[in-house]
């Protein structure tokens, strides 16, 4: 359990990974909302709600960081959605909702890290 535990961190980590990395990339070309971020939430939540549930592991779990980080996952899926309408629009994203996106994201990391 303990390893198949420890690969669905590396596949959160990835998940990050991915969202992150796509949003630099958009930082440095046309600051929009690309597949690759949606992919890289998706990710990092179906792997977050699983290092979630109770693993039978000593040591208890943080629910309050656990739900905060929840929220703020919910809050940068509805910003990719709003942002990706928009561009369908628009052609673009209000640099708003991009930078918001990118420093959720940040903050959830660090959430995870420094809580
Ligand atoms: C954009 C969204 C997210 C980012 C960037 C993120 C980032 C991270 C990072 C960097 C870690 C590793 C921390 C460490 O090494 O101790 C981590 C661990 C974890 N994350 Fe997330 N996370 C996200 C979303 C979520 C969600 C939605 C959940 C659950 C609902 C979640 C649950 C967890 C749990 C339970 C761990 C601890 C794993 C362990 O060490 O036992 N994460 N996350």
């Amino acid at each position: 359990m303990d390893i198949l535990r420890d690969v669905v961190i590396i596949v959160h980590l990835i998940g990050f990974a991915v969202l992150f990395g796509g949003w630099i990339v958009e930082l440095f070309g046309k600051r929009g909302v690309s597949k690759v971020m949606q992919w890289g939430l998706v990710i990092a939540l179906v792997a977050g709600l699983a290092l979630a549930a109770p693993w039978g592991l000593d040591g208890d779990m943080n629910y309050m960081k656990i739900g905060v980080k929840l929220i703020v996952v919910v809050v940068v899926g509805a910003l990719l959605g709003i942002g990706g309408a928009r561009q369908k629009r628009t052609g673009s994203v209000p640099a708003a909702i991009f930078w918001l996106i990118g420093l959720l994201t940040l903050a959830n990391a660090s959430i995870a890290i420094l809580w």
